[in-house]
């Protein structure tokens, strides 16, 4: 018996890091898992390595490992008829419901507010942003069909409630999807839908611990360093830390939270 038995679930990013480890995570607890990710270089902006159609093949491998039924396509979040019609071939394939929603599929880049481009800028609000509310977008009539209530994830950061220097685009979007999140919650409420943002600080993926700007950054920025120190001096979060946050999130143990800011940043916000 699985906590998510007989439950469908979307995430998007799922072809390696933290979506990769939801979905196999998901899939443990019994769930059917509907996925997407770009498997291509999303902005000229994002110097950390690109995730391949091999990701994505290895993700459903795992899942399938697990027992797990996985439905995984590559697309672009910023498509819109793209997610809304995989989100209808998936609901239909696994019974015609919908429980969790998991907008992950993000990225990130670096620089002061007056010396990015405005590319830069464009890039990430279509992706951090405009692409989750794509992602409501293509999933909540199908909840709402669905009539079983269900979970909503928006994996904000740290950057979503803090803001951070030389991260301007990435700090301004993941503050929006707090707004977005929230103004979901107060609607979806009498459906018994919740709809929370989570907010990491660093997560050992190939965003988190493999950016060579991030690190020019540091290196010759030092004034900076200390926004982005958390209170436990732990390193970064293992993906499996993130997973536990959003499973709860999505279970009935958290039947009482919504609209709220979960914060699973070792502090860091608070500094
Ligand atoms: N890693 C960290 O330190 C950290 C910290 C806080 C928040 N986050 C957030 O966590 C989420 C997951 O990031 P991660 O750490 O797993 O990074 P990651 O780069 O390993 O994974 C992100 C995935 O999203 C996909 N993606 C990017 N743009 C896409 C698009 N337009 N359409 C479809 N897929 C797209 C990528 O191909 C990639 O597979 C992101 O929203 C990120 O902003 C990460």
């Amino acid at each position: 018996m699985g906590d998510f038995d007989g439950k469908v679930v979307y995430i998007t990013g799922v072809a390696r890091g933290q979506g990769r480890k939801h979905a196999i995570r998901f899939a443990r607890e019994g769930a059917r898992i509907i996925g997407m990710d770009l498997c291509a270089a999303p902005s000229e902006y994002v110097k950390y390595p690109t995730t391949t159609e091999d990701d994505l093949a290895q993700t459903i491998e795992k899942v399938e490992a697990e027992g797990g039924e996985i439905l995984a396509e590559i697309g672009d979040v910023r498509d819109l008829a793209f997610q809304q019609d995989l989100v209808s071939r998936g609901v239909e394939r696994f019974g015609g419901r919908l429980d969790v929603v998991v907008a992950n599929a993000g990225i990130c880049n670096w620089g002061k507010v007056w010396e990015i481009d405005e590319q830069q800028w464009q890039d990430t609000l279509d992706i951090n942003l405009t692409g989750y509310w794509k992602t409501l977008k293509a999933t909540i009539p199908h909840m709402l069909e669905a009539g079983n209530g269900g979970s909503i994830l928006l994996v904000s950061s740290v950057a979503g409630l803090k803001a951070m220097p030389v991260q301007a685009p990435y700090s301004a979007s993941k503050h929006g999807v707090v707004g977005l999140a929230q103004t979901a919650a107060k609607e979806l409420g009498e459906h018994n839908i919740r709809v929370n943002t989570i907010h990491p600080y660093g997560v050992l993926t190939p965003m988190g611990g493999e950016d060579p700007d991030a690190l020019e950054v540091f290196n010759t920025m030092p004034q900076f360093l200390p926004h982005f120190t958390p209170i436990l001096g732990m390193g970064m979060a293992k993906t499996d830390d993130i997973s536990d946050s959003v499973l709860f999130l999505a279970s009935d143990a958290a039947r009482t939270i919504t609209a709220s800011t979960f914060q699973v940043d070792m502090g860091a916000i608070r500094v």
